[in-house]
């Protein structure tokens, strides 16, 4: 028979096994979590790689863009813009929040050689900085950047934040649309007054881009727009913080 100690020992050991052994398992896993997280961000990083390239080549620009992260519109979605904006030549753009998607917008203008952008901007600094950029493009005939503060107001019987729209033309039709604010911190929902505020003015056929779409407001704003516009269809595009295309298709 083994003595008391000697079993003991034996316990502890298996036990100090078991235990390096579940830690060591944990460690493997989370490897494969990091490796597969790592390869995710590399791809996602290659991806806005390529989109900004796409963007300085299908723009032409002898000027660099300003940022492109944080707050700022991402890659994948500026060339989303461009590539509409290329291919439909819309007229009349309609902006919520000014930056770098204002100078895309209005270069897109230039290279169609027509077309205008109003980009509604609460934030009176910002909306000097995006008009400052217009000028150094060379772009300030095709954009014009808004001051329209954020107030009080009335949509779908509740009280909004929302831009003060009296700078757009009165009889203004938009044939596209991006919204691309306000900021999230400003409501719950803070994107939802675009629908009521402004889709009775898009034209037959006119687009309106929603950024940051994988955020579960957007996502509780885009139902809420389905239901409330059935004429207007909704599509996802791939882009980095979500995205979606809506098409205002009237019944004739
Ligand atoms: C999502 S950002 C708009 C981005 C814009 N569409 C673009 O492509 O650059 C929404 C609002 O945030 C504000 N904003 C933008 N950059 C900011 C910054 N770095 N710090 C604080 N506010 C910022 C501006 O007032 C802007 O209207």
């Amino acid at each position: 028979m083994f003595p008391l100690t000697s079993l003991l020992f034996i316990a502890a050991t298996l036990l100090l096994c078991a235990y390096t052994l579940h830690k060591v398992r944990l460690i493997h896993l989370m490897l494969h979590d990091v490796r597969d997280q790592s390869h995710r961000d590399n791809a996602g990083l290659f991806r806005q790689l390529e989109a900004l390239q796409g963007l300085y080549t299908d723009l032409g620009l002898s000027h660099s863009l300003p940022d492109t992260r944080g707050w700022a519109a991402s890659p994948d979605f500026l060339l989303e813009l461009t590539r509409h904006a290329q291919a439909e030549k819309p007229r009349t753009i309609v902006e919520c929040s000014s930056g770098t998607s204002t100078l895309v917008l209005a270069r897109c203008m230039q290279i169609n050689g027509s077309g205008k952008v109003y980009s509604l901007e609460h934030d009176a600094a910002y909306a000097r900085q995006t008009r400052q950029q217009l000028e150094r493009h060379g772009l300030s005939a095709w954009a014009e950047v808004l001051d329209a503060p954020l107030a009080p107001q009335e949509f779908s019987g509740a009280i909004w934040p929302w831009y003060a729209t009296d700078g757009l033309p009165r009889e203004l039709e938009i044939d596209m649309l991006v919204i691309d604010g306000p900021p999230q911190a400003t409501r719950s929902l803070a994107r939802y007054p675009a629908g009521p505020a402004l889709f009775g003015r898009l034209s037959a056929g006119a687009a309106v881009f929603l950024d940051d779409a994988r955020r579960p407001d957007e996502q509780q704003i885009l139902r809420r727009w389905a239901d409330e516009h059935p004429e207007i269809e909704q599509r996802e595009l791939r882009c980095e913080k979500g995205a979606a295309v809506l098409r205002y298709r009237p019944r004739a």
